[in-house]
């Protein structure tokens, strides 16, 4: 597997790609490390879900959750791929565009993409955004001769939510530019109807693909169920890519649920009780003596800088917690730390686990 290039950012110690937290979340910690929200899974959702268990004798007939999931993002059936999660997005992406001459990530972000542009024998090149500058994104950074851009929006682990009129500057002809937005359905904004710095519906941007995810926000992880928006020509040869009968009855009928207005209006009300949410254990967090937060968090997770993080994430695991280490994702080191949003009583009790550690 070639190793990244050096590129247009210095050469980085191979951090381990292929980490995440579900290593961390071991049974009988709390479980601060993965971002998939916990909730039961509401009758409309699980109806469905759990009627399609009926249907598995039949082969998964992709055709009405690829129109349901069209139609809420005002979009041709055409433009949508339905996938095994966001994750074998990526995938497909780096399996059919074997051609690609200069891919780019955007880091720190998750790192299947960058995994699955390695796997497929790709030469990758990172662009690493400045923590100083609160993660955010600089247009101008990325090389001009970038054939494929992959970035996510908003990133994890940074929780940093660009605007998409930054990201949008990146598109042109020639250029595959990919938007990560698996946790788009977390962001709200006051003032703003729907998910605020979304491209899921833009049409006009050249070479544009968004990956979606459902496992987060529903909580099915296990289902595996996500998927690709883009020109229709793009996804035809991610289709290509795509094993034959790839995402499960009882996943389409997940993606059909979701996409209803209803499903919709639920995801914009939890969302805002996020916002509330994290404010708090934003707020909790600034009040401990070393921490600081990075950027503005707009998503499912925090990620703070402290000095000697990675000992106090052991701690953690002694009394009980389980947090997202930093030093895996490119860009970070062993200073950093990522913690999901809960709710507040869990916030209450995790930071006075912390306010402990510290103090010892
Ligand atoms: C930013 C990001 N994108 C995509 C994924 C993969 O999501 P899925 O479960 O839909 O494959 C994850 C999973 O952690 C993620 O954090």
């Amino acid at each position: 597997m070639p190793a990244p290039s050096t590129g247009s950012a210095a050469a980085p110690k191979a951090p381990d790609l292929g980490h995440h937290g579900d290593a961390e979340a071991t049974p009988g910690l709390v479980d601060l490390a993965v971002n998939v929200r916990r909730a039961p899974m509401p009758d409309w959702l699980a109806d469905p879900v759990t009627a399609a268990l009926g249907d598995l004798a039949a082969y998964p007939d992709p055709a009405p959750a690829r129109a349901a999931v069209a139609h809420r993002h005002g979009r041709p059936p055409e433009e949508v791929l339905l996938t095994a999660g966001a994750a074998e997005g990526f995938v497909l992406i780096a399996r059919a565009l074997s051609g690609v001459r200069h891919p780019v990530v955007v880091h720190p972000q998750f790192t299947e993409p960058e995994a699955a542009l390695r796997a497929a024998g790709h030469r990758v090149d990172r662009v690493l955004l400045d923590p100083a500058d609160g993660f955010r994104l600089d247009p101008a950074r990325v090389p001009e001769d970038a054939d494929l851009v992959m970035i996510g929006n908003p990133t994890n682990p940074t929780s940093v939510l660009h605007p998409a009129g930054a990201i949008a500057t990146l598109a042109r002809p020639g250029r595959v530019l990919v938007v990560d937005e698996a946790f788009a359905d977390t962001t709200a904004a006051p003032g703003v109807d729907g998910e605020p710095e979304s491209l899921a519906a833009r049409r006009d941007l050249p070479g544009l693909v968004v990956v979606r995810s459902l496992t987060k926000t529903w909580g099915l992880a296990g289902l595996r169920i996500g998927y690709l928006l883009g020109d229709a020509a793009l996804l035809t040869r991610f289709a290509a890519a795509q094993p034959l009968w790839a995402v499960s009855t009882p996943a389409l009928a997940a993606a059909t649920a979701c996409a209803a207005p209803a499903a919709v209006a639920a995801e914009r009300a939890i969302a805002a009780q996020l916002a509330a949410d994290r404010d708090y254990l934003v707020a909790r967090l600034s009040g401990l003596p070393g921490v600081r937060v990075a950027g503005r968090p707009a998503s499912a997770f925090v990620l703070i800088h402290l000095a000697r993080a990675a000992d106090v994430r052991e701690r953690l695991r002694a009394h009980g917690w389980a947090v997202r280490r930093g030093d895996t994702f490119p860009g970070l080191g062993p200073d950093w730390l990522r913690i999901a949003v809960r709710d507040r009583d869990t916030t209450d009790a995790f930071i006075e686990t912390l306010a402990r550690i510290l103090e010892a």
